[in-house]
């Protein structure tokens, strides 16, 4: 009976996460593309379409990758930092990644 009940618990506690969405590609995908990071209408897209110049990206350790991503944020498309465990700053690291070129 305690069993099935820690059960049904962590299923309900999966499904609220589920609900709340988690980070995600297409989530990175969607921040990465639209002008809602910042206040100028720009987006990431807007300077690294189809991933320019980040290639390397995937090579970095995740919190130097967390800065850069917000210095970018700030100085270029006039934004608010995110904060680096943030789901919408995993989710664009998870979307930075998979422009790594073959090899990396
Ligand atoms: C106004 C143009 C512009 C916008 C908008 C922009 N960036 Fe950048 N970004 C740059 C420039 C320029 C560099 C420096 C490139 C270099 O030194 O090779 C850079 C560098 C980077 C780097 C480091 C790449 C490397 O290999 O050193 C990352 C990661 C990055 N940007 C991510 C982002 C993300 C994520 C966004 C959206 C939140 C973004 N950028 C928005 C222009 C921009």
């Amino acid at each position: 009976m305690k069993i099935m009940a820690i059960c049904l618990l962590l299923l309900l506690s999966a499904a609220v996460a589920n609900a709340e969405g988690g980070p995600s590609l297409e989530r990175g995908k969607a921040l990465f593309e639209n002008d809602k990071l910042g206040s100028n209408g720009k987006s990431c897209a807007t300077c690294h379409p189809g991933g320019k110049r980040l290639e390397w990206a995937a090579t970095f350790e995740e919190s130097r990758l967390a800065n850069i991503v917000n210095k970018c944020i700030e100085q270029s498309l006039k934004g608010k930092p995110l904060d680096p465990v943030s789901d919408d700053m995993r989710s664009l690291l998870m979307y930075l990644k998979s422009f790594a070129g073959p090899g990396y």
